[in-house]
């Protein structure tokens, strides 16, 4: 098996059983905010496009390109398309032309002309933009595992399927959170570095569950080129930002799995696997450009700014007139859906102020109210560009988390903690997704089974999105971290120390 990186979490897989292209990406993501790093247009993307089955893991731009697809892909390619509860991915891919559509089915290997395929997906309202995934795949000279941004919770599912060879893994993550927030610089500082040490200990988390001889750590991070999102490039220009990279990975990882060979995987890094021998080169920079693009790298991004203007000035002029009635149509569209959405209202429980260019909005959540904002005290409030949420409503966009958030061109600013549900509110503007979310939160009870961790007893399912903390949890200071997404319980009340609500169950033997 051969596996050649494409950038971020592009990868193109040739089997003895015919050749996968999966998440390309090369056109800037999320209202321009978002390029691949390093650059990736010197890769011959016509030959990747002529692979036998097409493979999009979700619905996030930077893994579903459309403009690439129509350019290089044919619409006759089979697509391998995940097991979702909304059907928004197919609908998108179809629009497109891409109606070759091989359903693959959650926990069900297939198999064709002796490759065997698992798609995994993952369908609970926090991941990615409902519904992300992970793709299995084995030919008999290799298993491999794009695990991408996927977090699978059934991890012994994933090992069912063969030992795997090869891991292909995110590591640095992609949130607004911290260097969005209404913060003091020394305050932003110290979330982000407690959100990289996050990313790295979650990643870390799934390499000792996998086990495989070789990672190699992709789907991050992206490149921000625009003079406002610059300074987020990295750790940071003031260390304020998130994103480490591959190489800061790798050294951490040497440390932490001596045994485990990780390799840097960028655009034109092949990675050949046979029966256990792996070989890696590239092909797109030589040794020395890539050492110069990380030991280097604010001048990499300079240059990359420098030269790449135009494509913001083209994402620009795309985005729609703001209308007159902008309030008006944001009301007539949240309204319907806060009405439907009972469980997610009452988990918000607080106004929500939106200042919009010159419209200033408040959704009341407990009355399931847009107005227009009149001092009220709102307990979270964001201040977004009133261009992004035009073209939001030109396009009918149902996921504002997954554009105008993940853009990082807005600002943000709450009283106590993340609230989870306000952003599942925020990407499910659809009464298909609205409808989805309030059956998923509304089947989600505790087993009541509780287990033993150290000197506490503790309920075994997460209260987040129900992991099995015998194997996910760990307790220091009388305070539960569960390494599926770290968040933090006290035990002593059950209170969770992330986001309103989720309480935990437990008492000290
Ligand atoms: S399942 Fe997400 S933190 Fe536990």
């Amino acid at each position: 098996m051969r596996v050649t990186g494409l950038g971020h979490a592009g990868l193109f897989i040739e089997t003895l059983g015919g050749s996968v292209l999966c998440d390309p990406w090369v056109h800037p993501a999320f209202f321009g905010s978002w390029f691949p790093f390093p650059d990736n247009r010197g890769l011959d993307w016509e030959k990747f496009g002529k692979a036998d089955y097409l493979y999009v893991s979700h619905r996030h731009r930077d893994h579903f390109d459309p403009k690439l697809l129509t350019q290089v892909v044919p619409t006759d390619i089979t697509v391998l398309l995940p097991e979702y509860p909304t059907d928004d991915l197919e609908s998108d891919l179809r629009s497109l032309g891409y109606n070759n559509i091989l359903y693959t089915k959650a926990g069900e290997v297939i198999e064709r002309n002796g490759l065997r395929i698992l798609v995994t997906p993952m369908r609970a309202p926090s991941d990615g933009p409902v519904g992300d995934s992970s793709l299995s795949l084995d030919d008999g000279t290799a298993v491999i595992l794009d695990q991408n941004d996927a977090h699978p919770l059934d991890i012994d599912a994933l090992l069912g399927f063969g030992k795997v060879d090869a891991y292909f893994t995110q590591f640095s993550g992609a949130i607004w959170w911290p260097m969005a927030y209404d913060l003091t610089l020394e305050e932003k500082q110290h979330f982000a570095q407690l959100k990289r040490e996050a990313q790295t200990k979650r990643a870390q988390f799934y390499i000792n569950k996998i086990d495989a001889p070789h990672v190699f750590p992709m789907a991050g991070p992206p490149m921000f080129l625009d003079d406002d999102l610059f300074p987020f490039n990295g750790q940071g220009k003031n260390g304020e930002s998130i994103f480490t990279d591959q190489v800061e990975f790798l050294d951490v990882l040497k440390q932490s799995h001596p045994e485990t060979a990780g390799h840097v995987f960028l655009p034109g890094t092949v990675v050949d696997i046979n029966n256990g021998n792996v070989t890696v080169t590239n092909e797109l920079f030589s040794d020395a450009e890539i050492a110069d693009m990380f030991a280097n790298k604010w001048a990499y991004f300079e240059n990359q700014r420098t030269t790449r203007q135009a494509e913001l000035v083209a994402e620009k002029a795309s985005r729609a007139p703001v209308p007159a009635d902008l309030f008006e149509q944001v009301k007539a569209w949240w309204e319907p859906l806060m009405k439907r959405a009972p469980i997610l209202c009452d988990g918000i429980g607080a106004l929500v102020r939106f200042t919009i260019g010159d419209d200033d909005l408040v959704a009341d959540f407990p009355k399931g109210e847009v107005r227009r904002y009149n001092d009220e005290a709102c307990r979270y409030w964001f201040t977004i560009p009133a261009d992004l949420v035009a073209t939001n409503l030109r396009d009918h966009e149902i996921d504002w988390s997954n554009s105008i958030f993940l853009s990082v061109r807005f600002t943000a600013g709450r009283i106590g903690k993340f609230n989870e549900y306000l952003y599942t509110f925020m990407k499910c503007l659809s009464e298909q997704r609205i409808d989805y979310v309030e059956n998923w939160y509304s089947e989600q009870s505790d087993t009541g089974e509780d287990i033993r961790i150290d000197d506490w007893l503790v309920q075994r399912r997460c209260p987040h999105l129900r992991a099995d903390l015998s194997k996910a949890g760990t307790i220091e200071n009388g305070v539960l971290t569960c390494s599926l997404h770290d968040w933090k319980f006290d035990l002593a009340s059950g209170r969770c120390l992330t986001s309103q609500g989720h309480e935990i169950r437990a008492s000290k033997i």
